[in-house]
């Protein structure tokens, strides 16, 4: 399985769950490649059988949460032509549905949104594991 994990990260906390997650997928014998959004290479993405888009919660923290960088993601994400995403979003105290938010923006793109988790930004390690453990899930049940 190709895997393409690509981040916008304002202050680090998303970059390292990407490496996180994609270390994870790696380790399940997945061939992955891992891009800041501003550096994605379309050939991998073209090749991808799956892609992971990453950003941070935006919002006023209790509400009115959003995928921080979803307009850098639109901008620099071609069409995903019916390619299989997961969206996961870091945050601080309350992620709301920002990560719906994000998968419902890729499937805009074109994507099937299969899933989207949150990962905290104090447990980056053990949120970003959970999250690899239900991308792996969804293709065992495929
Ligand atoms: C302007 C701004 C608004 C934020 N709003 C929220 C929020 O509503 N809920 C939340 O849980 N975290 C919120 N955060 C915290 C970030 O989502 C969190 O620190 C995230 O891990 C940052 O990711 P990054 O290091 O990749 O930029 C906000 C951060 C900023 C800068």
């Amino acid at each position: 399985m190709h895997v393409v994990v690509t981040y916008e990260s304002k202050t680090g906390n998303t970059e390292k769950a990407a490496h996180l997650v994609a270390k994870g997928l790696a380790k399940a014998g997945a061939t992955v490649s891992t891009f800041s959004i501003n550096n994605v290479d379309y050939g991998a993405l073209a090749k991808a059988d799956v892609v992971i888009v990453g950003t941070w919660c935006g919002g006023l923290f209790f509400f009115g949460q959003h995928p921080g960088g979803a307009g850098k993601i639109a901008g620099e994400l071609p069409d995903l032509w019916d390619k299989a995403t997961f969206a996961f979003v870091s945050y601080a105290h309350n992620p709301g549905k920002a990560a719906d938010k994000l998968g419902e923006i890729l499937e805009a793109m074109g994507s099937v949104n299969l899933g989207v988790g949150t990962i905290h930004r104090d447990k980056l390690k053990d949120d970003a594991a959970a999250f690899v453990d239900d991308v792996l899930a969804e293709f065992a049940s495929a």
